[in-house]
């Protein structure tokens, strides 16, 4: 589904390219707006073309032959997205000889204007960005990507998860360190598994799904169902109830460090085992999931037992 948004944005800018802005070949949407108003001076003659850029900038446009941005525009006959699509058209800087006041530059545009721009292509697979807490913090595109100098293969990151997200979010280093936790400096997870820094409409970032579990039961398959006999808590509170999402001193990354414990929150140990003898005092004695051991629920036994 990404691909085919992000394909159709191209298909647009190539149907309709032939040099202009991106902002006027990749859509019409609000987004668009603002970028187009900005730039409604430039018409196709301002613009140079690559291999004019190149004359110049040589080793930006040698490397960039193999930028992901212009791998699929070669793939179309050549034409797609040039370097005139972001820095916009070139025709007054060249024929300044290289002024810098008439191309855009990225380092000293406001993160808005990087947004906008980027945005012209790619608001059809990030197009909650705007409200998300990184660009409420006024970080921009380029605060996480780079075009010209990515430290990653794919999604032209300016250095790898979970470093790159490390660098401003040094707090939450200590919880992936803990006994028990997300195998995330190790590499198997990816900050990004489970949140969308480009926005979403759950809180802290965190990727939304029909079902907020599924951010977990995606690879936890196992905890899923639907059950014959469902554990109410699972679908309460979701399993942050019990579950501490970075790590935790516990074993299985549970919030409290006794499992009797975290079942009394909710279970009144004295109603409980009358029957089997478990009662007051059960804190001590063996924990509840030692006899029912399928917590997140069963087909089979209305208790969990199995
Ligand atoms: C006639 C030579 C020439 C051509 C052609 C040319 N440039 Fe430049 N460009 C320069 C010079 C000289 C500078 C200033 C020195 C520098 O920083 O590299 C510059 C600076 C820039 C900068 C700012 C660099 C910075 O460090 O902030 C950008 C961006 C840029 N050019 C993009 C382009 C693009 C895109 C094209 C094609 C549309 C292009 N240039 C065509 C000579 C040229
Ligand atoms: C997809 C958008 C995009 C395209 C296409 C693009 N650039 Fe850039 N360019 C940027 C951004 C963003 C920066 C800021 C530095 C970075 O992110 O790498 C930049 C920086 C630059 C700079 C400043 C020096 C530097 O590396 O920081 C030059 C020069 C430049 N680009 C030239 C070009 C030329 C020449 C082309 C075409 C061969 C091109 N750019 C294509 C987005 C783009
Ligand atoms: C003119 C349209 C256009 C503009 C403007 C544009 N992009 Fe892209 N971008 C594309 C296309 C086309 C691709 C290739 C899509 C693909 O491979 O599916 C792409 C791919 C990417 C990728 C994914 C690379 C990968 O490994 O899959 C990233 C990240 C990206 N762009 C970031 C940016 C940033 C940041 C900016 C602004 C500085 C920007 N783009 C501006 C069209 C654009
Ligand atoms: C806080 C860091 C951060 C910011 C800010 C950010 N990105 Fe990303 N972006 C990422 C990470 C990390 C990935 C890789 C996601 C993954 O591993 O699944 C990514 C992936 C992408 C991709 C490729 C895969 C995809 O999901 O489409 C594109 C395109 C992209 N970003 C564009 C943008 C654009 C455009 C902006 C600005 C409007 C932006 N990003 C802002 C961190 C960021
Ligand atoms: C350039 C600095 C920077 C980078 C890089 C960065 N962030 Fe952020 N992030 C921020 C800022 C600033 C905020 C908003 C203030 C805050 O809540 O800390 C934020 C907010 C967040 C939030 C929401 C927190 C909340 O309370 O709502 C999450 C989640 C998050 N970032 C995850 C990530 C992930 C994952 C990465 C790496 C892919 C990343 N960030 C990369 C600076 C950054
Ligand atoms: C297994 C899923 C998962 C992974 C992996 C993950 N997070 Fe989170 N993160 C969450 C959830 C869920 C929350 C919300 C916690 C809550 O609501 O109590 C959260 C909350 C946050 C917050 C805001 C809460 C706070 O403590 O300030 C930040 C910032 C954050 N994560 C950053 C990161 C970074 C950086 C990484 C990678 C190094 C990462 N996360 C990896 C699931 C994850
Ligand atoms: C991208 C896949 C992925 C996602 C998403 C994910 N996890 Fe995990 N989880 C793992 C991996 C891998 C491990 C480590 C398994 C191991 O060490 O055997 C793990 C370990 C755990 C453990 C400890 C298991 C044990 O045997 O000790 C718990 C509990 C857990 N995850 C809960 C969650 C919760 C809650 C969420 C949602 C907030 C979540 N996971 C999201 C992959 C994921
Ligand atoms: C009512 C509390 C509770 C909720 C809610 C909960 N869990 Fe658990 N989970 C536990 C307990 C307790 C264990 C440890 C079981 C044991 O030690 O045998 C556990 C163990 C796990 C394990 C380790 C493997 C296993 O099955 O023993 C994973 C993975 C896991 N939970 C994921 C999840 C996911 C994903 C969710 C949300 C869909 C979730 N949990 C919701 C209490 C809960
Ligand atoms: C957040 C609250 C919460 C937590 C924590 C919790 N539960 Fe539950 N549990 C419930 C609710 C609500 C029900 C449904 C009660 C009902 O139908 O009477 C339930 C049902 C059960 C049932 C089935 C009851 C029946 O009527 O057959 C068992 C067994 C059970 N829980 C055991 C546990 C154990 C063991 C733990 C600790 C690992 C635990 N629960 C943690 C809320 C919780
Ligand atoms: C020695 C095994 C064992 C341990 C340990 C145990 N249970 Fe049970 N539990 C059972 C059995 C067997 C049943 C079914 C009893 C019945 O059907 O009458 C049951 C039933 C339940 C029920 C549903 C019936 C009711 O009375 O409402 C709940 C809730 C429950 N247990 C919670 C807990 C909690 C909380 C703990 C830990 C504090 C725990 N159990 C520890 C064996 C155990």
């Amino acid at each position: 589904m990404r691909r085919f948004l992000i394909s159709t944005a191209c298909l647009l800018l190539l149907t309709g390219f032939t040099g202009t802005r991106p902002a006027q070949a990749a859509g019409h949407g609000p987004q668009q707006a603002v970028a187009s108003e900005e730039k409604a001076a430039a018409s196709p003659a301002d613009y140079v073309g690559q291999d004019t850029c190149a004359t110049c900038h040589e080793d930006v446009a040698k490397k960039f032959g193999t930028n992901p941005h212009s791998r699929l525009a070669l793939e179309h006959a050549g034409k797609g997205v040039t370097c005139e699509s972001c820095h916009g058209p070139g025709k007054a800087h060249v024929e300044g000889g290289g002024d810098v006041t008439k191309i855009v530059r990225f380092d000293k545009a406001s993160s808005k204007q990087i947004d906008e721009t980027c945005l012209s292509c790619h608001a059809g697979t990030h197009p909650n960005f705007e409200r998300s807490p990184h660009a409420k913090a006024d970080l921009s595109c380029i605060s996480c990507h780079s075009v010209h100098e990515a430290k990653t293969d794919v999604a032209l990151l300016k250095a790898s998860q979970p470093e790159l997200c490390f660098q401003c979010h040094a707090d939450q280093k200590p919880a992936f360190g803990m006994p028990f936790h997300h195998p995330v400096n190790e590499g198997v997870v990816k900050c990004a598994d489970c949140h969308d820094v480009h926005g979403t409409f759950q809180p802290n970032n965190v990727r939304a799904t029909a079902d907020q579990n599924a951010i977990c039961t995606k690879c936890h398959a196992e905890t899923r169902g639907p059950f014959v006999y469902e554990h109410a808590a699972v679908r309460a509170e979701g399993c942050l109830g019990c579950h501490s999402p970075h790590g935790s001193q516990n074993a299985r990354m549970l919030n409290m460090p006794s499992i009797n414990t975290l079942c009394n929150q909710c279970h009144s140990r004295v109603a409980n085992h009358t029957v089997t003898g478990m009662g007051a005092g059960s804190d001590e004695l063996q924990p509840c999931t030692s006899c029912h051991t399928n917590i997140h629920g069963s087909n089979i036994n209305q208790a969990f037992l199995r």
